[in-house]
């Protein structure tokens, strides 16, 4: 495999280059306010950090008439947004709730000029009520200009709408994902939100702390909501999913938990679970998916569930399959109306088709490329007469879905902008 792009620095040179160059420069914008560590108040330290928006912003939670609309703050003060209709020069005003929020970890290697450091932050949230439904809003954090974007709320029962999918974002290994964004948050495609499919961000690889991963998905977070899935790289450091992981992205949805939640827009609802969580028949997850899905299938203006989650139920390339998903979920697919099934974690791009269900991998969010063929010869849905896959690659890229009356038009968007897969999925 040839070596990885890094966009930060390479290590171990790098990281000696940065221990010895790094002056206030280096990452004086994620120096808290206050700190608790080592270096804080020494001679050469970097100075406190006085942003508005440190990190951020990005928009959860959104209903016809509700959003959360977050960022982290350097200052105590709460902040407020300027929230505008598309269209309109009506603009409204309101005021943020803070939490203040002492960290204690740094998780990872700091390979990265940007840094997560520890000490205290001021996060603030903006909930928005009151809201028009199928209505676009632009948002401005009134003290920092600079702040700003938009987010839509749900479309009405029955309405076409646009969303798009993507999974294991790293975009701080190179500029694939940036390439990515520009392609298809740019402005061509009409998108409400995007489904996350997990691993949001990887302290693993060292090269990415949150303090740079904001920035560089930015194009993203500010073209609508960004309703994630849990994977395996949240849960990987100690007290990362407390300190960070909770904190961004807990309260994202409306039933559930801060791990497993839905949603839902223009009657279809969106439901994500926890694939690092037991997932066995007699799991709290599974019995409150099936649950909710069953509840839900019977509301006025229900049209069409799907399900997102970080591991894949079926791959065909380098990463496990989940058979408790084959065993106890996929049954009630047909049952509740459940189309479409969205995975990540396989590093690249697969599509399954069975039983009226598609089912695909969109993985392509600038984690290093898989082998998406690897275990293809030892698994029946990948060969001969039992073979379901139908298109795969391995390729950076996100998705786009335009959700029509009869049917969900999919395209797997690479990141020269090239469509490589187009297909449909019929509604039942
Ligand atoms: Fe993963």
């Amino acid at each position: 495999m040839a070596p990885r792009a890094l966009r930060a620095r390479s290590a171990p040179l790098a990281l000696l280059t940065l221990l010895a160059a790094c002056g206030a420069s280096c990452s004086s914008k994620s120096t808290p306010a206050s700190s608790s560590g080592d270096d804080a108040g020494d001679d050469g330290a970097p100075p406190p950090c006085t942003a508005e928006v440190n990190k951020g912003p990005w928009v959860v939670a959104i209903d016809e008439t509700h959003a959360k609309l977050r960022w982290e703050s350097c200052v105590t003060a709460p902040g407020t947004v300027t929230v505008t209709p598309e269209g309109t020069s009506t603009p409204a005003k309101a005021t943020a709730s803070v939490q203040t929020v002492t960290t204690t970890d740094s998780p990872g290697a700091p390979f990265s000029d940007a840094q997560d450091v520890p000490g205290t932050w001021y996060e603030n949230e903006v909930a928005l009520a009151g809201l028009s439904p199928a209505t676009c809003y632009a948002y401005v954090v009134d003290r920092d200009p600079a702040a700003k974007g938009r987010f839509c709320t749900s479309r009405k029962p029955g309405d076409p709408f646009t969303f798009a999918a993507v999974g294991d974002t790293d975009p701080g290994l190179d500029d694939h994902f940036s390439k990515v964004e520009a392609n298809v948050y740019a402005g061509a495609y009409p998108i409400d939100f995007t489904l996350h499919m997990g691993d949001i961000q990887y302290y693993s690889s060292g090269f990415e702390p949150y303090q740079a991963w904001f920035p560089l998905m930015a194009p993203l977070l500010r073209r609508g909501a960004m309703l994630p899935a849990m994977g395996n790289h949240e849960h990987e450091e100690p007290h990362e999913m407390t300190e960070m992981v909770l904190r961004f992205w807990g309260g994202s949805g409306f039933d559930g938990t801060d791990l497993y939640y839905d949603f839902q827009s223009g009657g279809v609802w969106f439901f994500t679970v926890d694939t690092e969580l037991d997932f066995s028949a007699t799991s709290d997850q599974l019995k409150w998916l099936v649950g909710r899905l069953d509840a839900v299938s019977q509301l006025p203006g229900y049209r069409f569930s799907v399900v997102y989650q970080h591991r894949p139920m079926w791959t065909c390339g380098d990463s496990d399959d989940h058979p408790d998903e084959q065993a106890y979920l996929a049954p009630y697919f047909k049952k509740y109306k459940v189309p479409l099934v969205l995975w990540g974690h396989m590093h690249g791009y697969e599509r399954f088709v069975s039983d009226g269900t598609t089912y695909l991998t969109t993985a392509g969010g600038g984690g290093t490329i898989g082998d998406v063929n690897k275990s293809a010869s030892t698994k029946a849905y990948c060969n001969g007469a039992g073979n379901l896959r139908v298109a795969a690659a391995p390729m950076f890229h996100a998705m786009v879905f335009d959700v029509g009356a009869t049917s969900v038009h999919g395209r797997a968007i690479d990141l020269n902008g090239a469509i490589k897969d187009d297909f449909s999925v019929t509604l039942p």
